[in-house]
């Protein structure tokens, strides 16, 4: 992963420990509304991969122990992992693109209901993404992946050679030459990966997205209210095609990109679908990018405009998060896929304890707070959730009381202390464990390998019944919080 030339340390703190009383009459255990969706508390898991399905994408016991470890935390809410709305091989992603992932769904919204308490309510985070190609062997891509345009061939003087030849000739070319010969998108295939893109309108699956979108995502959302699912999040961030609609590098010219209004028109136009689809009665709201991080990406003044358009079409909440693009990310190996969290933006989404002056805590509270102000102003009361760097109860109290957000959430925290706000609740904020920020979790991620925490995956390995990694070295769940037993004292 990137980092920043200064690569100052940054240790994360308990800070002040709450009582029990101070805990429970603090602003981060007070409820919440999230539109028809009431919240016990503004503490919120946000979405996090796991890999934990299958090839198929479907809900797997790996899947509900990982959520259920969550629910016995008792946040006020869990976003399930970005799931994808096709009907389409997507590797072991969750999936919610056909009536049949329904069964297994309602078997997750049950468990973590029922591990809660009842305390903790379940939204599931609905994506859709355009398709990646891993980094060719230069060979094969001269073989069988480029196309010999004739412009091609004008340059590299291969007129009336046979293709067959010409594919050979320009692969001895060398890359010096493959540089200047081919032209800039093939080059960037060559070296990252085919990437398909918004602006590609010569596709016709591409150019056809805005007439499909909104369905699937209706569909989509249909299938989560059925499985029980209290909400859903529509994916608007990172490195995925609702995000790439939004940025200010879509230039689309078929009146969904270009100008804010044309990047914004299809995202409203997909929340309409869904909601037309759920009804009112349903909680909807997205997540999207505080700021993109990227050259000539959007704005800060774009992503506040947007949150505007958002919330004043009717979603329930808005959650942001920063950067995670394919845009700037590091060149993968030869047969690996580009990962959107290796480039700057990648940083900024998830940074790590080496940072820059600015450090890796609470990174994005400033842009959140600036953009819940003009929702405010606007005389609009749409929750917003801020996530990014949160550790600890005094750093989340200071974000509510500052009116930088509604609802807090804590990713890698959660990861690392399942049970850290319930802990916290009770007044035993000094036994949470700490999130060191290493990315060692998002190391897993970038390999596609079961997420786990290094600070509890080789912790009691004899306990019996337990679920390892493909590995066998990892268990997959945290350990179990002895305390956990005073929790049902809880109203
Ligand atoms: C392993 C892992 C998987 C993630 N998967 C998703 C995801 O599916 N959808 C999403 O919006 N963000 C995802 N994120 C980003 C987190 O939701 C969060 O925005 C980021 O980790 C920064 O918050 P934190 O500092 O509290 O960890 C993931 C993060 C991690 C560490
Ligand atoms: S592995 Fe654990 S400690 Fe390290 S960043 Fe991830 S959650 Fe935090």
């Amino acid at each position: 992963m990137w980092k920043p030339s200064e690569r100052i340390k940054f240790f994360p703190s308990l800070g002040h420990l709450p009582t029990r009383q101070e805990a429970q009459a603090a602003q981060l255990f007070s409820p919440v509304q999230l539109g028809p969706l009431s919240l016990r508390h503004r503490t919120w898991v946000p979405a996090m991969v796991p890999w934990r399905s299958n090839e198929e994408g479907e809900v797997t016991e790996d899947v509900i122990q990982w959520y259920v470890r969550f629910a016995q935390g008792q946040p006020g809410a869990i976003v399930i992992e970005a799931t994808g709305i096709r009907n389409v091989p997507s590797g072991p992603l969750l999936r919610i693109g056909d009536d049949r992932y329904v069964d297994g769904l309602r078997r997750l919204t049950r468990a973590v209901h029922e591990a809660s308490g009842g305390h903790t309510r379940l939204l599931i985070q609905l994506i859709d993404f355009l398709r990646i190609r891993r980094r060719p062997d230069p060979q094969v891509f001269f073989e069988r992946h480029l196309a010999l345009s004739p412009a091609l061939l004008e340059r590299a003087g291969l007129q009336g050679v046979s293709p067959e030849a010409a594919r050979q000739m320009l692969f001895e070319r060398g890359p010096e030459q493959w540089q200047t010969l081919l032209d800039p998108r093939d080059w960037e295939s060559l070296q990252y990966g085919a990437r398909e893109q918004v602006g590609d309108l010569h596709l016709p699956h591409i150019r056809q997205l805005p007439q499909e979108l909104p369905n699937l995502f209706a569909q989509a959302a249909l299938r989560a209210r059925d499985a029980g699912f209290d909400g859903v999040e529509l994916h608007y961030a990172h490195a995925y095609t609702m995000a790439s609609f939004l940025s200010a590098t879509n230039q689309r010219d078929d009146g969904y990109g270009g100008s804010r209004e044309g990047r914004v028109r299809l995202p409203l136009e997909v929340y309409r679908g869904v909601r037309a689809a759920v009804g009112s009665d349903y909680a909807v709201g997205c997540r999207f990018l505080a700021e993109e991080c990227i050259e000539g990406g959007s704005t800060l003044d774009d992503s506040s405009w947007y949150a505007l358009q958002f919330a004043q079409a009717g979603m329930d909440f808005l959650s942001t998060s920063r950067g995670g693009k394919f845009d700037d990310a590091k060149q993968p190996s030869v047969g690996q896929t580009a990962y959107p969290y290796t480039g700057r933006s990648g940083y900024e989404c998830m940074p790590q304890y080496l940072s820059d002056a600015r450090g890796p805590f609470g990174r994005n509270r400033e842009a959140t707070a600036r953009i819940r102000q003009l929702i405010r102003q606007a005389g609009l009361q749409t929750p917003v959730v801020c996530t990014g760097g949160v550790h600890n109860f005094e750093m989340a109290e200071a974000m509510l009381a500052a009116g930088d957000c509604d609802v807090v959430g804590t990713a890698r925290q959660s990861l690392a202390d399942p049970d850290w706000a319930l802990k916290t609740w009770l007044g035993q904020a000094d036994q949470v464990r700490l999130c060191e920020y290493t990315n060692y979790c998002e190391g897993l991620d970038q390999k596609h390998k079961q997420v786990t925490c290094q600070l509890w995956d080789r912790e009691q390995l004899d306990e019996p019944g337990i679920h390892f990694s493909f590995d066998g070295k990892r268990r997959l769940i945290a350990p179990a919080w002895v305390g956990a037993a005073q929790a049902t004292e809880q109203p």
